[in-house]
């Protein structure tokens, strides 16, 4: 019988275990064994694994978070960790192995199957950023943005009853699709992502003008990764992951604080955090990832290494790994443009 490994590395993403489930369900329909690596690369550096059968997935479609485990474990960055890799891979018996993950994850797994380690890889991706290439949506993304709007949703009776100004800073890293999705769909006042560094003079000049067209109240999106027009990242602290990734977080607070000083306007910030990462994954996320992971195991079985699952409009297709990692996929000017619209 054959063996296909499948992991689950970096943040958690609601839609995991939906991608699991559809891979152990395809794998056993084929008479594939599937072993399930724990915490990301970390489990395949110490040969941390569970025998996943069509009995261990069941129950688990609906549920948020991932049954394996996740780490941002990166084996290029840990010494020796690369060669207990591959022995790992080998003493295991895998004849393939998923890597379910975003840009780090499958960063890791291009370079393996580039290196030729004798490591066959095919990769899902995974992120509520929604900024990896190659593919149109990420799974997660669309649970994001949900929570994201019901949130924001929930912050504007707050500040129409208080006659405030609510900051609410969202994640998304250096993209701002959670940004511009949540504040357009809750209808924000303004919405600020990374790809347009912030103008405070206009943000206020917008704010006023609403105040001046009675409205008391307004709501600003703000993804955790924006800039100050002149300045840098705004980080809590200035330690860097395994992969190089400064924390971010802060830019809502700084904000709040410069629009109550140059507007008057009393103003609050909400930061969003790791709820929007938490709980049960939507319908959406559901479906693609189970599309997903079927993908997968079908390319596993057809020998296509090196391919991620991959949107493009309805269908799921494949692309090789090396398209969707090494560049960001960010908001266009186009989208911030038409969003603006309703700014103000
Ligand atoms: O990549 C997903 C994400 O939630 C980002 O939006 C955020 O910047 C980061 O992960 C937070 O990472 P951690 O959970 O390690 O704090």
């Amino acid at each position: 019988m054959q063996k296909v490994g499948v992991l689950t590395g970096g943040g958690d993403c609601p839609g995991l275990n939906a991608v699991i489930r559809a891979v152990v369900r395809k794998a056993s329909q084929n008479n594939f064994r599937v072993i399930g690596i724990k915490n990301g690369w970390k489990g395949l550096v110490e040969a941390d694994t569970i025998d996943l059968d069509v009995s261990s997935v069941s129950g688990i479609l609906t549920r948020g978070g991932t049954i394996l485990g996740t780490s941002r474990t990166n084996p290029y960055k840990k010494p020796d960790a690369l060669a207990k890799v591959s022995a790992n891979y080998k003493k295991l018996g895998l004849d393939a192995l998923i890597a379910i993950g975003g840009e780090d994850t499958l960063g890791v797994a291009n370079k393996l199957n580039k290196e030729g380690k004798g490591i066959n890889v095919v990769g899902v991706p995974k992120t509520i950023d929604n900024d990896l290439n190659a593919t149109d949506y990420t799974f997660g993304f669309d649970t994001a943005v949900s929570i994201a709007t019901e949130a924001i949703d929930r912050i504007h009776t707050t500040a129409e009853s208080h006659h405030r100004i609510m900051v609410v800073e969202v994640m998304g890293r250096h993209a701002g699709w959670i940004a511009i999705h949540s504040g357009l769909a809750a209808g924000a006042d303004v919405i600020l992502i990374p790809e347009r560094p912030i103008d405070l003079d206009e943000v206020c000049a917008l704010l006023k003008q609403r105040h001046s067209r009675g409205k008391q109240f307004s709501i600003v999106v703000v993804a955790e990764g924006a800039e100050f027009k002149v300045g840098q990242v705004v980080t809590k602290e200035k330690s860097l992951d395994a992969f190089g990734h400064v924390r971010l977080g802060g830019i809502g607070e700084m904000l709040a604080e410069e629009v109550e000083k140059r507007t008057k306007f009393e103003t609050r910030v909400t930061v969003l955090g790791h709820i929007q990462r938490g709980g049960s994954p939507t319908a959406f996320d559901r479906v693609l990832g189970t599309r997903f992971g079927v993908k997968a195991m079908e390319l596993v079985l057809a020998k296509k290494f090196g391919y991620m699952a991959s949107l493009a409009g309805t269908e799921i297709r494949e692309v090789p790994l090396d398209d969707a990692v090494g560049t960001l996929k960010i908001v266009d000017t186009k989208f911030y443009d038409m969003a603006s619209t309703f700014f103000g």
